[in-house]
């Protein structure tokens, strides 16, 4: 699959989906409620705390087309300087800079600039100055080496056309003894061929999507050790009526063909939640 295409729908979806975010996003299905995440009263892998949010915009939960929530794993510590990877709309980058607070620094990366524009906007509203949003692609990260603590990234890799390349570039990234915590989706088992060379159902987050031992592989071989899949939730159907909908499929053939599709998506993926460490000597 050409990358440059591939990229070019990616920037087309998530581009509709923050100027429309009721209407299509990537773990996000129609009805506006993302099954892959929660907001409620506590925090975990895949879970908000409601108030945390509410205190740096609750607009945010409409444009979280996220499949977890790395801040919450990422155990970041005041003064550290964050790079959130496909940082979307801004929640995680948000939340990431009031808990690294006035000496630490959050960098947002985003390759979609109706992205980069809703995050600086919602910055800005929140009055939240330790933040920056970049324009820019996770293969090719411009930023130089060791310059960050903690790489967090939500549901971003699985886009990625050269995924061994991501994780080479968080490793450059990385300070030596910094840390990832990412939110993912992986396959269980492989996805039927028609289904893997969609560039529709790439861009809604599942053809690109690897088998979970070759994405802990590609961020070993990328020197990242302590490689941990913490949690896993299966795919429901939400996820696979929004990858079919979220400006992939007219919307009429997507609902007449859904049994279809779930049949064949059903059980094959999963969400998962993963930490590693760069080692102190590398
Ligand atoms: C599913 S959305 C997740 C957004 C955000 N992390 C969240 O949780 O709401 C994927 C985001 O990754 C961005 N993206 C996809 N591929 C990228 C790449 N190669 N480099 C940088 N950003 C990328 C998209 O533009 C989009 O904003």
């Amino acid at each position: 699959m050409k990358s440059t295409a591939l990229k070019d729908r990616i920037r087309k979806r998530y581009t509709a989906a923050v100027e429309a975010p009721r209407q299509s996003g990537c773990c996000t299905p129609r009805d506006g409620t993302n099954p892959l995440i929660a907001f409620h009263s506590g925090e975990d892998a895949r879970s908000y705390n409601q108030a945390e949010v509410a205190a740096v915009g609750p607009a945010l939960v409409e444009t979280a087309f996220g499949c977890g929530n790395p801040v919450a794993l990422a155990d970041l510590q005041p003064g550290e300087t964050v790079l959130d990877i496909g940082s979307g709309a801004g929640l995680d980058a948000l939340l990431a800079a009031r808990r690294v607070g006035p000496t630490g620094r959050v960098i947002g990366l985003d390759m979609t600039p109706a992205m980069i524009a809703a995050a600086s906007a919602h910055a800005a509203r929140a009055g939240i100055t330790n933040v920056e949003f970049l324009l820019g692609d996770a293969e090719a990260i411009p930023l130089p080496d060791g310059s960050v603590d903690r790489v967090i990234s939500n549901c971003v890799l699985n886009l990625a056309p050269d995924k061994a390349r991501v994780f080479r570039e968080i490793s450059r990234v990385l300070k030596p003894g910094g840390r990832i915590a990412i939110s993912d989706i992986v396959l269980l088992r492989p996805l039927p061929r028609p289904l893997r060379k969609s560039l529709a159902l790439w861009a809604g987050c599942l053809a690109g999507a690897l088998p979970e031992a070759d994405y802990v592989a590609a961020a070993q071989v990328a020197r990242l050790r302590e490689v941990r899949v913490v949690s896993r939730i299966p795919i429901e159907d939400g996820v696979i009526c929004d990858a079919l909908s979220g400006g992939s499929l007219p919307r009429r053939l997507a609902r007449l063909t859904f049994p279809l599709w779930h049949q064949w998506v059903s059980g094959r993926a999963a969400g998962i939640h993963l930490q590693a460490i760069k080692p102190a000597a590398s």
